[in-house]
């Protein structure tokens, strides 16, 4: 990436439910994509900047510069199968959707090459920069995944999946020991992919994934844990999910899933635990007191989980919370459609709350700005990231929206109205909150121009 200079409006969350709407602002980034001038454009260093830097880029109005998306939790090779069989309980559609994906592309390392490709492309189109995925159980998959994603410019976390255990004889690795150190080799593979570049510059890094209680025997587990803390690893894993998978892990293992992972070391601050769902608040207290982060998933726990995550306790609890599309538990590989699931779904619980016990002042109900911190800074913190806001001295990952288009005097995508509304007059060059509520609730990728990981630009390519 070269020197990045651009003026114009940009917005963000720097702690939740805190929208800054930074009007006319001036952001310069260095050779490594990192920001070295964030202020405002009138300010005396900013016009300094100005006249010393190349030429700057002044977005026009209607424009609106945003940290990009972080999706937490995502199953690459599930992506071929998106959008089938949802009306399975969890258990079932794993045997008879999710596993099947996966092997047939750890069989068929063309295809695999293809379907990550395709999803780096709908990744970078639906303005997600950074992404948590799960992939499969093969060393030469994963390996595949995380060489698409670097070369996409992507950042991503790859997780080869770790399962001793399947209801699938044909889908599992076949001992302990034979999982464990195909863990431990894939770590290192994935390693020297991004070795000999420059650090700015390595977008991918190795994850643990165990893949959750019922897939993995307790040694397995444990020395997972191990190898976690010798090798500084980050972990993640589904936990709590859903009532046939909970009640599975009951019956087979005499304990709940938190507690089975806890003895094994896995609730760790480098842990990212999906779903959550069944977790009440002394274990989102305990949660907290390992910190360990939350990929909420709203959409995938509508179809499989019985339960609505409990968001707004976990946020009061200080846990780490980002949102996760859980593709293909969740058919949309959107992140706004996530913001909008966790809204409705909070909303929901809410309402059902107040008609139960009648309003006690506190609501379970989370608000846009909520959702849009929960989708950038949210997910950045929970994977220790700096980024998902802007700041000199920050990583520059951003997606550039149009909103309206002034000469054109019409809104773009789905903002039918904002000629009306907005974008017929002069104020428009102005942006409200309004209209960039209106965005979160109907914009979609015709209006995301640009997208930025540490500075450098990536393609937006259709299929
Ligand atoms: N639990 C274990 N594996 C999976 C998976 O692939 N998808 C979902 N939603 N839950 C899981
Ligand atoms: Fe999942």
């Amino acid at each position: 990436p070269g020197v990045l200079c651009i003026r114009g409006t940009f917005a963000h969350t720097p702690h939740l439910g805190d929208l800054k709407i930074l009007q006319d602002y001036l952001l310069v980034t260095d050779m490594s994509g990192v920001i070295i001038h964030f202020q405002p454009a009138q300010n005396p260093e900013s016009q300094t900047v100005l006249q010393k830097s190349p030429p700057c880029v002044i977005l026009p109005s209607g424009t609106l510069i945003l940290p990009n998306f972080v999706d937490l939790h995502l199953h690459a090779a599930q992506f071929l199968y998106q959008g089938n069989g949802l009306d399975l309980p969890l258990m079932e559609w794993l045997n008879e959707y999710a596993f099947k994906a996966e092997e047939r592309l750890d069989g068929d390392p063309r295809l695999a090459r293809t379907v990550y490709t395709r999803l780096a492309r709908r990744l970078i189109e639906n303005g997600t920069g950074t992404v948590l995925l799960f992939g499969t159980i093969m060393e030469e998959t994963n390996l595949i995944l995380a060489e698409v994603m670097q070369a996409a410019g992507l950042r991503a976390f790859v997780g080869k999946l770790s399962m001793d255990i399947s209801s699938r004889p044909s889908y599992k690795e076949s001992s302990m020991e034979t999982s464990y150190q195909a863990a431990q080799s894939f770590v290192e593979k994935c390693r020297a992919l991004t070795a000999n570049l420059p650090s700015h510059e390595r977008l991918v890094e190795p994850v643990l994934t165990p893949r959750f209680v019922p897939t993995c025997s307790d040694s397995l587990l444990s020395a997972l844990g191990k190898l976690s803390t010798t090798e500084n690893l980050k972990i993640q894993s589904h936990l709590a999910e859903a009532l046939d998978q909970v009640e599975y892990v009951r019956n087979e293992r005499g304990a709940d899933d938190m507690e089975v992972f806890d003895r094994s070391g896995l609730l760790t601050p480098r842990t990212i635990q999906a779903h959550c769902t069944f977790l009440d608040v002394p274990s989102l207290e305990h949660i907290h007191f390992c910190g360990t982060a939350i990929a909420h998933c709203p959409l995938s726990n509508s179809y499989f989980s019985a339960e609505p995550f409990r968001l707004r306790e976990a946020l009061d609890e200080g846990v780490k919370v980002g949102l996760g599309t859980d593709v293909a538990g969740g058919y949309s590989l959107d992140l706004m459609n996530s913001m909008r699931h966790a809204v409705s779904v909070s909303r929901m619980r809410q309402g059902s709350k107040q008609l139960r016990a009648g309003s006690d002042g506190k609501s379970l109900a989370i608000d846009w700005k909520e959702s849009l911190y929960l989708a950038t800074k949210g997910g950045a913190t929970a994977l220790g990231l700096a980024t998902g806001v802007f700041g000199v001295g920050l990583p520059f990952d951003a997606q550039e929206v149009r909103l309206f288009d002034l000469s054109a005097r019409m809104g773009v995508g789905a903002l039918d109205f904002f000629d009306l509304e907005a974008g017929g007059s002069e104020n428009a060059k102005t942006l409200t909150i309004d209209m960039i509520e209106k965005w979160w609730c109907l914009g979609d990728a015709r209006n995301r121009v640009s997208m930025w990981v540490q500075g450098a630009k990536l393609d937006i390519f259709p299929l």
